[in-house]
């Protein structure tokens, strides 16, 4: 059974102005490199070669520029297609239908930033009949994310940027669906801030009984604010293999 790679990396970067007036959020800068090479190096480093990078925005054209087929990240080539409009993380994930072709995907935000790697559970994966998999990860600030309500180590419910976190622990932008996901993508309805959210998604597969989640190893961050941006340069910069990775 074949595993792909989708990585999102569309929208207006709204929270990052005026550093995304003139470029796309995911080229700006963590630490020696462009914000797209880590989740790139994250699916790569999993064993991934069949990669799909879904941009938007007026910027989408530097992504070719920038990465072309891959070959600094032993690529022989790599997918891209564009989102019009601002509909959502789900909706970015649809344009993926295609280039899923019924595989299965491993699909990571363009804006997560991960110390190790996700092979664990990629190979967990790999051995659930069906469904879907969420990385959740313990942080001080749950609030800004989604949050995973647990009883006795079972998920019971996910709420996006809740004020009452019912729990430390958040979902991280990686997940890992089955075929499923697309008809699930179809059947949403925009939530209150009008898009197609990837907790409905998520929250789609608990109720059939199909989500799993691993707690993900080493440090994890987002970039998309101003402090999470800063805050994943200095965490590169302070971990001796990423630094590695710097010419
Ligand atoms: C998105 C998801 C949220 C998730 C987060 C991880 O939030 O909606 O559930 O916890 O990514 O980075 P956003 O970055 O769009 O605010």
């Amino acid at each position: 059974m074949g595993l792909k790679g989708v990585i999102l990396a569309g929208g207006l970067g709204k929270r990052l102005f005026p550093l995304t007036k003139i470029t796309n959020k995911h080229l700006l800068p963590i630490y020696c490199k462009p914000m797209i090479y880590y989740p790139l190096q994250t699916l790569v480093d999993a064993g991934i070669k069949d990669i799909l990078i879904v941009t938007g925005g007026r910027h989408a054209g530097e992504f070719l520029r920038l990465l072309g087929n891959g070959a600094e990240f032993g690529l022989k080539h790599i997918n891209y297609t564009y989102q019009e409009g601002e509909g959502g993380i789900a909706e970015a994930l649809r344009l993926a239908e295609h280039f899923a072709d019924n595989d299965r995907i491993v699909v990571i935000l363009g804006d997560n930033i991960i110390e190790k790697d996700i092979k664990g559970p990629v190979e967990e994966f790999k051995k659930q009949p069906k469904g879907a998999k969420i990385l959740i990860k313990k942080v001080e600030d749950p609030e800004r994310f989604g949050v995973v309500a647990l009883r006795k180590n079972r998920i019971v419910a996910i709420e996006e940027k809740p004020k009452r976190p019912k729990s430390d622990y958040i979902v991280t932008g990686i997940y890992l669906y089955d075929n499923q996901v697309f008809d699930i993508i179809k059947a949403l309805k925009p939530s209150r801030r009008g898009e197609l959210e990837i907790t409905d998604v998520n929250n789609a597969y608990l109720k059939k009984g199909e989500l799993t989640y691993s707690i993900l190893d080493g440090w994890w961050t987002d970039s998309g604010t101003f402090d999470s941006l800063l805050k994943a340069s200095n965490l590169v910069a302070k971990s001796e293999a990423k630094r590695a990775n710097c010419i």
